[in-house]
């Protein structure tokens, strides 16, 4: 596994676009998996900056984001297809009708997301997927216990999570409990992956990635079984780690 130790969140985004670039290279319709939290607008910032100065086109990217609160529509301010529009499709030449979030108010959820699953193959899989970190080591909301086989489908938030998450609500109370998210044997699916990490509260669950034993009960050391992972970390969140990397 490849690691990347950058100083700033600002490296950290530009190191990511780079490594994307590379990734997405040489495909007429590009797929990204994408992630939504404040670890990857660093990334979305270089893309509509690389975007806006005529050097990326993204008029032929295909997205697919990871996840989505159920309960929340679209329009909701902190529905993950909100975050997605306001902080990256609105900056970039992406056709929204190719960007896709799962749905928070599906009627028929499993029918939803077995629907998702499909699509993904349908158009041949993600060439590079895009993953932050929760602290307890979630990736997309495949929180500890997550089995490294599961694919999209809706699960139940851990209350550290919703502790997390509850700065971006008025209160923990209006945080939802539930959300749709790829499985981890979804997102082990994709071409190539890059995790983004800033942080000192992210130190532990970056260190049981990489170092530790692969485990459900930290859902991100299942990567390490996939064989293009780039790990892109600041000094303060790869603080634990003992193996190489690169800086
Ligand atoms: P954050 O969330 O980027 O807001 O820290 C990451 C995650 O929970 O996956």
């Amino acid at each position: 596994m490849r690691v990347i130790v950058v100083k700033d969140k600002a490296a950290m985004g530009k190191r990511a676009w780079e490594v994307m670039q590379e990734a997405i290279m040489g495909h007429a319709n590009p797929v990204l998996g994408l992630a939504t939290g404040s670890t990857p607008i660093p990334l979305y910032d270089e893309m509509a900056r690389a975007n806006k100065a005529g050097k990326a086109d993204f008029s032929t990217t295909i997205t697919f984001n990871l996840d989505e609160y159920v309960g929340l529509a679209p329009e909701h301010d902190q529905s993950y297809r909100c975050f997605m529009n306001k902080n990256l499709f609105d900056k970039i030449n992406i056709n929204k009708a190719n960007t896709h979030v799962p749905d928070g108010k599906a009627k028929d959820v499993p029918a939803f997301c077995a629907e998702y699953e499909r699509m993904m193959d349908d158009i041949g899989g993600v060439h590079c997927q895009v993953l932050g970190i929760g602290s307890n080591g979630h990736i997309g909301f495949n929180e500890p216990g997550s089995s490294l086989a599961s694919r999209t489908r809706m699960v139940q938030l851990t209350d550290r999570t919703i502790q997390d998450n509850s700065r971006f609500f008025a209160g923990k109370k209006d945080v939802p409990t539930k959300a749709i998210t790829m499985g981890i044997g979804t997102v082990l699916e994709a071409d190539s992956i890059i995790l983004l990490a800033n942080g000192a509260n992210k130190a532990d669950a970056v260190k049981k990635s990489l170092e530790g034993p692969i485990t459900c009960m930290a859902p991100a050391s299942a990567l390490q079984l996939h064989g293009d992972v780039t790990f892109i970390v600041t000094e303060d969140a790869a603080a634990g780690l003992t193996r190489m990397v690169e800086r």
